[in-house]
């Protein structure tokens, strides 16, 4: 990780047209999310041979089929038919037979996307162009990591090994590819997928949003780039008062496990992610230690008891995920483009955007909350949806208030009274090294 601080002291200021020019946008639709490695599903969804997701990469819809029973076994193909391109697979997922009828003439793929047949196909017969080969679906570079499936549709791409490694580094102590889903949500958000994504790539606004339960004013949350990717570490006294649970009151804690317990209660009761019932019950069991006892010793017992919680359950616990590799990962991980995971000893809390074909003040935004099960627990295999952010009210209170600032953003950045965004050069570096990437992938418009 470097610290982009430095380089963008003098270089902070991102003009307006980064996020309302039409230029831009269309440039981000050809040039950034054709050419990315874009995360298509949890890899859950795709346990049995024949299973099938389809995704939409804005105007490209991709199917992703399990081939075979490796974890590599995975097939990504266009989903559109080679002969009038009518959208070959309606269904959203689910189990394909071995050759994939197009419900309108009936042309038959398989699962490499190769023509298997077509409708009275003697009547092609001496016919030049109807070459069985360039007639099969375009296929797609698909790979895995920490449980996500991922497409892009470059062939020319840089393997997804390399374009992860940084985060990867950091991230898999956390072997996210052993979580399930505890919700999953997707929302038709009424932003456009930037302002989604850089509302969750700092901290720098916690102290003033979020005062739900915590007073986070106190704490910094620095900002450093990994390769093409960005992070924050949450730092300093974190918050100065909590309100104290069924009361109208605050309350300023005492000790180290009192803070430690009321950030951890709170995002049990608000957020249903990060903390859940492992380290809950790990929070409520040390908060009985005696006033006195050492930040090291409690954060010991803290992990311990998390261990011990996690395997009560009958889930298996990553010996790799000690407190270090915990330290070392910080916060909030923002993986290049539009991916965001902040990880956590129970799981992760994960977000994903990705733009309406229609209107770029819109997006397609889902969010997980991963954590630690037994082998025989089933999360949601679908989302819930939501239409907006309205209609998601009373779901998470936490991310409700990270909702209510977006609507407000994407409507005041257009104004002629707003020139650009001013980032602060330490807690927002990771979002001004974002555009720094953008403009590299795209241009400037
Ligand atoms: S469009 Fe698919 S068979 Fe005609
Ligand atoms: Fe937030």
């Amino acid at each position: 990780m470097n610290k982009p601080q430095d380089t963008f002291r003098a270089d902070i200021f991102v003009p307006a047209d980064r996020w309302t020019s039409p230029e831009r946008d269309a440039a981000e639709r050809e040039k950034l999310f054709p050419k990315t490695w874009q995360m298509v599903c949890r890899e859950d969804r795709l346990e049995s041979v024949g299973s099938f997701v389809a995704h939409d990469i804005i105007d490209d819809p991709i199917l992703v089929i399990r081939t075979g029973t490796g974890p590599d076994d995975l097939s990504a193909i266009y989903n559109v038919c080679q002969h009038r391109g009518r959208r070959l697979v309606d269904r959203s997922h689910g189990i394909l037979g071995h050759e994939i009828a197009c419900r309108f003439h009936g042309w038959r793929f398989g699962w490499d996307g190769s023509l298997k047949g077509a409708t009275d196909e003697a009547d092609w017969d001496r016919c030049p162009s109807f070459d069985k080969k360039a007639l099969s679906i375009p296929q797609i570079k698909v790979g895995r990591w920490g449980g996500f499936v991922f497409v892009n549709l470059d062939p020319d791409c840089e393997p997804l090994e390399s374009w992860i490694a940084p985060v990867a580094e950091i991230l898999d102590p956390f072997h996210l590819e052993d979580c399930k889903p505890r919700f999953w949500a997707t929302i038709h958000a009424p932003v456009n997928w930037k302002v989604y994504i850089e509302a969750f790539n700092e901290g720098y606004h916690a102290g003033e949003t979020h005062k739900l339960g915590i007073n986070y004013r106190g704490g910094t949350s620095p900002g450093f780039a990994a390769g093409p990717h960005g992070m924050f570490f949450s730092e300093g006294g974190g918050f100065s008062e909590y309100k104290v649970r069924g009361a109208n009151a605050w309350k300023t804690p005492e000790t180290f496990q009192e803070h430690l317990w009321a950030n951890m209660a709170h995002q049990y009761d608000t957020l249903f992610a990060l903390t859940l019932d492992p380290t809950m019950k790990a929070a409520d069991a040390i908060r009985e230690l005696p006033a006195g006892t050492s930040p090291e010793e409690i954060m010991g017992v803290f992990y311990s008891r998390t261990v011990e919680e996690t395997e009560k359950s009958g889930a298996k616990f990553p010996r790799d995920l000690t407190l270090e590799a915990m330290a070392r990962a910080g916060t909030d991980w923002h993986i290049f483009p539009n991916m965001i995971i902040l990880p956590s000893l129970d799981g992760a809390l994960v977000y994903r955007a990705l733009p309406d074909p229609k209107d770029r003040d819109k997006s397609f935004v889902d969010v997980w909350s991963l954590g630690r099960y037994p082998d025989d627990y089933v999360g949601p295999k679908e989302p819930d949806s939501f239409k907006d952010f309205e209609s998601f009210r009373g779901n998470n209170p936490f991310l409700e208030e990270d909702f209510d600032n977006m609507g407000a953003v994407n409507s005041g950045m257009k104004s002629r009274g707003f020139k650009g965004a001013t980032f602060n050069p330490s807690q927002e570096a990771q979002i001004r090294h974002f555009h720094a990437m953008l403009d590299k992938w795209c241009g400037t418009p």
